[in-house]
């Protein structure tokens, strides 16, 4: 059996139009006006809603741990569906004495396969910089996962990176289409300024930001450009958050060098002030970078309009707010013990639309490019992201009437808060499928475990052809 979408308005990365939507199989049948339903197939009228691609999130952490709290895993990942996210690609922290490839496999056939209920693939995280482990770059782009992420920040902790390893992998990545990451701060800024503040007592959620403010991201971000300018390799820089940082990309961008980033849901509509609240709660908004002030957010929203930041992810890391409590909390503990990260899978979609189309900062059409069509082509997924035929039909049909309150009691990523609690909601993902399953139906989960499949991702993505 067949599925027709009918009368809804399609938002492509370009542009949008009133037309029917065919599925066949996994994959887009047709796009076009008055497409006809066979007998026996189901036809969905879909007047008055968008259809938009299943969104592509490409920066997510199932497996991250931080001082011995770990997070939630691809059990949670029923709520990239609520909210209208089809992939998601993950951060796997190599392990010590293991190989990149070695890493993700073991990691997946345990935690991911028939657990997602999204499709999936992996970004590598380089954290053993032995030689052996720089030759193997070239083969995450066999594996299928050709991309790898570098730590510049977190001194200290095992995943961190130094200015050695980022430049053997911007060689070595280039060999064969790997496309190469960083989380920009400068780790050395972060640990001075760490161990001054606690010194003077200042420990509480909010000296988070102080200790780590735009110049440090500015500084590493600065730093990556160079890297990547002597080993003549592309780069992308994750969770860009602050103007400074942006402006170092783009002053290399139109130097002529292949820099690209993306910023993250939190970074636009949340401020460093949360994390001044009251009874400890300002620990739910700890995240790396840290939140930013107004003129920031500004600024992102220009850059991700204009296309000099072309993703926006979520970042998404499922800590409880209670561990992040009894981590941070007391005597003896500060900020730098709280573990890092915005619960935030669920919520991207909404964000983007309420805060972004809504209030006229972004398109529908840059909306789609920004959440589902550019993070593909990033990472190299040639059948996802996209409304058009052959395509896999990951679809979203969007209702923008809907209009309701973001909350935890509906939220689920398992977490026990959300940092965009009590945020005004216009619209909603109503019915989404995955690769031509539906998979949410009257904006409520209706799929399984294991309904996710591995993505392989093919080298040479984006960052390597502009
Ligand atoms: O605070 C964050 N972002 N936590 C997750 C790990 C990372 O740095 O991306
Ligand atoms: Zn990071
Ligand atoms: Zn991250």
């Amino acid at each position: 059996m067949a599925v027709l979408i009918k009368n809804g308005i399609v938002v492509t990365a370009e542009n949008e139009f009133k037309a029917d939507v065919s599925i066949e199989g996994e994959r887009i049948a047709a796009i076009g006006e008055n497409l006809r339903a066979s007998e026996g197939d189901e036809i969905i009228d879909a007047a008055g809603k968008y259809i938009l691609p299943g969104g592509v999130d490409q920066h997510v952490h199932f497996s991250f741990t931080y001082k011995g709290s770990k997070v939630r895993g691809f059990e949670t990942s029923n709520a990239a569906a609520v909210g209208g996210t089809t992939t998601l690609i993950e951060f796997v922290n190599q392990e010590k004495g293991k190989g990149l490839i070695e890493t993700i496999e073991d990691y997946r056939k345990t935690d991911a396969d028939g657990i997602a209920m999204v499709d999936y693939s992996f970004h590598s995280v380089m954290t053993d910089p032995r030689e052996e482990v720089i030759e193997e770059i070239p083969k995450l782009a066999e594996a299928g996962y050709p991309t790898m992420k570098l730590f510049m920040a977190y001194k200290g902790m095992f995943f961190h990176a130094d200015d050695d390893a980022i430049l053997k992998a911007l060689y070595k990545g280039k060999e064969a289409g790997v496309t190469i990451m960083v989380h920009a701060e400068n780790a050395e800024m972060i640990d001075v300024a760490t161990k001054r503040l606690i010194a003077e007592g200042k420990t509480g959620p909010y000296y988070h930001a102080i200790s780590r403010p735009p110049v440090v991201e500015a500084e590493a971000t600065r730093r990556a450009i160079y890297l990547a300018e002597m080993a003549d390799a592309p780069l992308y820089v994750v969770h860009v958050t602050c103007k400074e940082a942006l402006a170092e990309i783009r002053a290399a961008y139109n130097r002529g060098q292949k820099i690209f980033g993306e910023t993250c849901a939190h970074y636009l509509v949340l401020d460093t002030e949360d994390l001044a609240k009251p009874n400890f709660e300002g620990a739910k908004y700890v995240c790396s970078p840290a939140l930013r002030t107004e003129e920031h957010r500004e600024a992102l929203w220009e850059a991700v309009d204009r296309k000099w930041l072309n993703a926006i992810s979520s970042d998404h890391c499922g800590f409880d707010f209670a561990e992040q409590k009894h981590m941070g909390f007391g005597e003896g503990n500060s900020f730098a013990d709280i573990p890092n990260g915005a619960p935030s899978l669920q919520n991207r979609l909404n964000i983007l639309w309420t805060y972004g189309v809504c209030e006229g900062k972004i398109s529908r059409s840059r909306l789609v490019d920004l959440f589902a069509t550019s993070p593909a082509k990033i990472n190299g997924l040639d059948k996802k992201g996209q409304l058009a035929a052959g395509f896999d039909a990951d679809i979203v049909i969007f209702d923008p009437d809907y209009e309701g309150t973001i909350s935890v009691a509906n939220n689920l990523e398992g977490v026990d808060y959300c940092p965009f609690e009590g945020f005004a909601q216009k619209g909603r993902p109503e019915t989404v499928f995955l690769r031509g399953q539906k998979i949410v139906d009257d904006a409520k989960y209706i799929g399984h475990k294991g309904q996710g499949k591995l993505i392989a991702g093919k080298p040479y993505g984006s960052a390597y052809q502009w």
